[in-house]
């Protein structure tokens, strides 16, 4: 029997070439895998039949989108996740769920190995790899455009050779990444990082300085996570999707910023996430109403760990796990209502509304219904500095 590979498939120029190239290398047979996961664009049939077209004994393609939805984004919402304070954790997120599906698919098929398109100088290689060797440690993986030096002139001529249809023109000048949660856009002239993004590289925001009336929206949160949208009930991935094009709209969650990758180098990134950012924004503005003080601040912290890790592609590892184990608990009592304004690219919290609240309006108003005894003060304030008291007198004693 010929040997099988699994090719995790975009449809796009490298991976439709890298079916060939595969077999041409290993000998073995491809098995096309092709996961949505709310990237919008291309019908998932057509890249279906490309993968069959290019020569894949066989190909797949998974609606992931719910499944992406309530156990990737939802996680990275209650962790209010942004990888150095700003990213969204776009393509993190998803690298997890699609090799969660690659080794399923190699089981299914009986593949000894993994294919991806990834490049050597990525955080999506890193990913993809972890997490199939943490779910199945016997499978080997290959990465045609990091391991045999399959760089795009050469796959253009290779596509050329074996007649392959598809259309080696139609190749986009950036190395663009999406799904529901997101959109990243690298390469080309963005990396002069003294070089403006071009409005044309956008596709989920509208631009923010345009003149339009403003939106106001209302979302309801439950134990975190947002279940109606102006009364209406929604699921998570109907929520992501609702934001994304009122935020968006508004031109609500552009970023540009360089990253640290985990391999080292700093890269220039371009990110478009209205949904994620605006859905942050109005869970963290109801975790300020509805956390106690303690926790609030410590989460802060856990909450930027929870980034790194899944931005370094240890979505599958036990600090993972029990991170969440921990976030699940704070969010025990993030429920409530929170209005924004959505204009010019911003989302601003306009009004809070929780049964849970912890805002007290008789501790503090100044106005006569004030119960809180500002002679307390006083006294606070003396033991709580003496230490700084103590030390500052000293240091002006040595002086
Ligand atoms: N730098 C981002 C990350 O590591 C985006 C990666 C996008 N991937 C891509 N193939 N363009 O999460």
């Amino acid at each position: 029997m010929t040997k099988k590979v699994v090719l995790a498939y975009s449809g796009g120029l490298d991976t439709s070439v890298a079916i060939e190239w595969i077999k041409d290398k290993t000998g073995a047979e491809v098995v096309a895998v092709a996961a949505d996961v709310g990237q919008g664009g291309e019908d998932m049939n057509v890249i279906k039949q490309r993968a069959l077209d290019c020569g894949a004994v066989a190909a797949e393609v998974l609606d992931l989108r719910e499944e992406f939805a309530n156990e990737y984004c939802a996680p990275a919402l209650k962790a209010n996740a942004l990888y150095m304070d700003r990213y969204p954790l776009v393509s993190s997120l998803s690298r997890p769920i699609i090799s969660k599906y690659l080794v399923e698919a190699a089981k299914k098929h009986d593949a000894y190995m993994v294919g991806h398109g990834c490049t050597g100088k990525g955080n999506d290689q890193v990913r993809f790899e972890v997490s199939i060797a943490a779910l199945d440690p016997d499978l080997k993986v290959f990465a045609p455009v990091r391991d045999s030096g399959m760089t795009r002139d050469k796959a253009i001529i290779f596509a050329g050779e074996k007649n392959l249809p598809i259309d080696v023109n139609k190749k986009n000048p950036y190395s663009i990444d999406q799904n529901v949660w997101g959109r990243a856009i690298e390469t080309g002239f963005l990396e002069d990082i003294w070089n403006e993004p071009i409005e044309d590289i956008y596709t989920y925001t509208k631009n923010p300085a345009e003149k339009r009336e403003a939106d106001e929206v209302l979302i309801t949160f439950k134990k975190g996570l947002p279940t109606h949208i102006d009364g209406q009930a929604v699921s998570m991935l109907q929520a992501i999707e609702i934001m994304n094009k009122r935020a968006g709209d508004q031109g609500i969650g552009r970023i540009d910023m360089v990253e640290d990758r985990l391999v080292g180098i700093k890269s220039r990134e371009v990110y478009e996430a209205p949904g994620a950012m605006a859905l942050i924004t109005a869970h963290q503005e109801l975790e300020n109403v509805c956390l106690e003080r303690e926790l609030s601040r410590f989460k802060r912290g856990v909450e930027q760990r929870w980034g790194e890790l899944v931005y370094d592609g240890l979505w599958f590892s036990p600090l993972r796990k029990a991170l969440d184990v921990f976030i699940e608990e704070t969010q025990k009592h993030v429920s409530g209502d929170i209005r924004m304004r959505l204009h010019a690219g911003k989302a601003v919290v306009t009004g809070r509304k929780s049964t849970e609240s912890l805002y007290r309006y008789d501790l503090a108003t100044y106005d006569s219904e004030d119960t809180y005894d500002q002679s307390w003060a006083k006294g606070f304030i003396e033991i709580f500095g003496m230490t700084a008291k103590i030390a500052a007198d000293r240091d002006r004693k040595s002086k």
